[in-house]
């Protein structure tokens, strides 16, 4: 490293960090191995390639000569890796380390605190609105020489505005004029959740295995976790829950408190806090006790130990991610105590140790003669205002269980005295896994953009329910712009329910379950990676258009050339739209293959539990199809306010892709577009099929602009994915026609293949089951 020659005298804090051995190999491992890689993926957005646009590399040389980040610590070294590995790549040129600090441009990357350069730089008024996390970036003149300035009041801070300079570099924004970006987090706790098991295997994971070598840890640090680091660093995401929700005890032992210990050291520099789940069950478990009953004493001073013990190992553990009373997981309601007792319980363990508890919302009991949908309402809406200050309640996006399309869960805006974090899947599990090009920005926005009406009527326009999610005109990195047509503070959206503003609460958070395992380009689909990037924006920024973060991605993964990035763009854009229509159009939801979620299996009709099979959603037979939600059916709909439900209420108003959700409709039941709902249905999947083609075809063009390994790849997934989505058109229409009677509308096309091939198809070795 460079560090003999610097600038400036470095007296601030240097000398009482003491860097850890194994992070500076490590980090001078990523460094050294920069270069020469395939495209393979494994670089994911984080692609230092030399800009190939002669103009904008021959402007950004000419900016920048040079890189200055005082001090040491963890953190500043992950800064200072990352500028040398990211400009010297992008620009194509040796970068300077410290000094001369000569006549041409400066990247100069601080805390007033920690730098004497940018505490001379007075920009503490401007640094108040940024926070701990946020940062500015601004081009300044720094002592008679021009410099691009990445300043924050936290190192964290520090890394992420670099991660933002260099994503501008790399999406060619234009750099030169004078220009301040200030930009902070919208919501506190950016947390992916790894559905990881000990024995390296993933529930619903489809890349592979998982990322954590649990027996090779805590003696083998595989670099890649600092690679991880990085890339959840490089999109504003600050936690990882790293174990699964359907939690094994033993991770709370000493043997792998160790191994978490291993993982946390390596995550720390990047800002990326450790969180565990905790099975409900482990004090009889691993701790001797004949109860886990949240109001024993014994159980509740168990678990103070647990985390204190915990502390020792990670001295900034995070706390917990809690699945329980759920699918079969043990919780309170084994003992008859409510699921705040439990939450509470943990509260008070981690809370001495400003830690936070994650309780999951994604409750149903198979015993419960009472609609799924209805539930997780039914259960936690009472307990409003009765959880501790540091518990969130984790809320699925939508009431069943991450379908394709989801009405927003009915808790959003119904529990203001809780902070509610919304809970995302990344991992494809019901959308194609990853075999299946699918962009989920615009799943994401779709709920995160939904209004409540819990503050009553918007002004403004009539709105449909969900907006339709806003594409910026002319999406750049500049400025970032709020997306809504409507007066903001007049809505009463998911995001604001998140991100706490709605209700004034002190803490708020977001989940996302990951899609990522070790295959070499860690989502298994190399477009898998724009999903983890967008979650990752997001999270940081929910008001980010779906169009504009495809874009980054885009740019940032392969090409800035516009006759790549604005045909994939739209491709992205539509993909989930595709995926929905040939899976469960119109509002059908729930009708996969049992067990491993891959394909089709609308005849799924026999499983341990009712709520399991895909008979109990579709409802079909010979008057129709379609789950009535509304008051003559389930009544899920009363659980939303008024205003929401009443364009849900009447099949006539009800938007065509919710209509099945909350309405049992006959096949001739007449739609918007004058054809009948057996037609539309038909339609929408042989358009799913037409669509995948179009993407093919769209990919296809894209052979000489795109290297040939990622090419090859996502072309011949896209074959697979055109299969899969002939497969569901056919399983679907096949076995709905047994119940329409009905023949197939013109322009369907017909299936080859009978529907008891279909119904006997096994796929006994399917990735991802649990
Ligand atoms: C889905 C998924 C399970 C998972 C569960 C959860 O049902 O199929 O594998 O455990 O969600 O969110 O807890």
């Amino acid at each position: 490293m460079e560090q003999a020659c610097l600038p400036f005298p470095l007296t601030l804090k240097q000398s009482n960090v003491k860097l850890k051995k194994e992070i500076y190999l490590l980090l001078t491992f990523v460094l050294l191995s920069f270069a020469g890689q395939a495209e393979d993926g494994y670089d994911l957005w984080l692609r230092y390639k030399t800009i190939e646009n002669q103009a904008v590399l021959d402007k950004y040389r000419a900016q920048i000569s040079g890189y200055v980040v005082e001090g040491y610590s963890p953190t500043l070294e992950a800064i200072k890796t990352e500028l040398n590995n990211g400009l010297s790549g992008l620009l194509d040129k040796p970068i300077a380390f410290g000094s001369p600090f000569g006549k041409t441009g400066w990247v100069i990357a601080g805390t007033p605190e920690g730098s004497s350069i940018v505490a001379g730089l007075n920009l503490t008024e401007e640094l108040k609105i940024v926070g701990q996390e946020g940062y500015l970036i601004s081009n300044r003149k720094v002592r008679g020489v021009n410099a691009l300035v990445i300043a924050a009041n936290s190192e964290v801070g520090v890394l992420y505005g670099t991660f933002h300079l260099l994503r501008l570099i790399q999406t060619h924004q234009p750099l030169d004029n004078d220009f301040t970006i200030t930009d902070s987090p919208k919501i506190q706790h950016r947390i992916l959740n790894h559905w990881d098991n000990l024995d390296q295997t993933v529930e619903r994971g489809y890349a592979g295995f998982s990322l954590w070598k649990w027996h090779l840890l805590p003696g083998y640090i595989d670099p890649r976790y600092v690679d991880y680091a990085r890339a959840c660093a490089s999109i504003g995401i600050n936690g990882t829950a790293i174990t699964n929700v359907n939690a094994k005890a033993v991770v709370l032992t000493p043997m792998y408190l160790e191994k978490v210990k291993a993982l946390a050291d390596v995550f720390r520099p990047y800002g990326l806090k450790v969180y565990l789940t905790a099975r409900f069950s482990a004090p009889i478990e691993i701790g001797g006790l004949e109860t886990a009953d949240p109001l024993d004493p014994k159980v509740q001073q168990w678990w103070k130990d647990k985390v204190t013990e915990i502390m020792t190992y990670v001295p900034d553990f995070g706390g917990f991610t809690v699945k329980a009373n759920s699918e079969g997981q043990p919780g309170p309601q084994n003992y008859g105590r409510s699921h705040a007792d439990g939450a509470n319980m943990l509260a008070d363990a981690v809370a001495p140790h400003g830690g936070i508890v994650m309780w999951r919302a994604f409750v149903y009991s198979n015993e419960q003669p009472v609609d799924r949908a209805k539930q997780a309402y039914d259960e936690f809406k009472p307990l409003d205002g009765t959880f501790r200050k540091n518990v969130m309640v984790q809320v699925k996006n939508g009431a069943i269980d991450f379908q394709p399309r989801e009405p927003f869960h009915p808790l959003f805006g119904a529990m203001p005295k809780t902070p509610i974090m919304a809970e995302f899947q990344i991992t494809q599990e019901y959308l194609g896994q990853a075999t299946n090009l699918c962009y989920l920005a615009p799943l994401f926005k779709e709920t995160l953009d939904a209004d409540t009406y819990a503050r009553g009527a918007n002004p403004g326009p009539p709105r449909a329910l969900n907006s339709p999610d806003l594409r910026d005109p002319n999406p750049t990195e500049r400025p970032p712009v709020p997306q809504s047509p409507l007066p903001i503070n007049r809505l009463a959206t998911v995001a604001k329910v998140v991100d706490g503003t709605l209700d004034g609460q002190a803490i708020s958070g977001i989940a996302g379950v990951t899609n990522i395992g070790n295959d070499r380009n860690w989502t298994g689909h190399p477009f898998g990676q724009a999903n983890w990037f967008a979650f990752g924006r997001l999270a940081w920024n929910h008001e980010l258009s779906s169009a504009h973060i495809a874009n980054e991605w885009l740019k940032m993964t392969f090409t800035n050339d516009p006759t790549f990035v604005e045909p994939m763009r739209e491709m992205m854009l539509t993909s989930r739209e595709t995926v929905v229509n040939y899976s469960t159009p119109l509002g059908l939801h729930h009708i996969m293959g049992a067990g491993h979620h891959y394909g089709p299996g609308p005849w799924v009709s026999k499983m341990s539990r009712a709520d399991w099979t895909s008979v109990y959603y579709h409802k079909a037979d010979s008057a129709g199809i379609g789950f009535d939600r509304t008051a003559t059916g389930s009544n899920a709909l009363e659980q939303y306010t008024q205003l929401a439900a009443q364009v849900w209420a009447d099949p006539k108003t009800c938007p065509d892709r919710d209509l099945l959700w909350f309405h049992h409709l006959p096949w001739d039941f007449k739609m918007k577009s004058g054809k009948t709902l057996w037609e539309e249905i038909a339609l929408h999947y042989q358009q799913g099929v037409d669509e995948v083609r179009q993407m093919q075809q769209k990919w296809k063009e894209q052979q000489s602009t795109v290297d040939k390994e990622r090419w090859e790849h996502v072309n011949m997934l896209l074959s697979i994915q055109e299969q899969e989505a002939v497969w569901w058109r056919n399983s679907c229409l096949l076995y709905f026609q047994t119940f329409s009677k009905r023949p197939l509308p013109k322009g369907v096309e017909k299936s080859d293949k009978t529907l008891e091939y279909y119904m006997d198809l096994k796929f006994p070795y399917a990735p991802g089951r649990g």
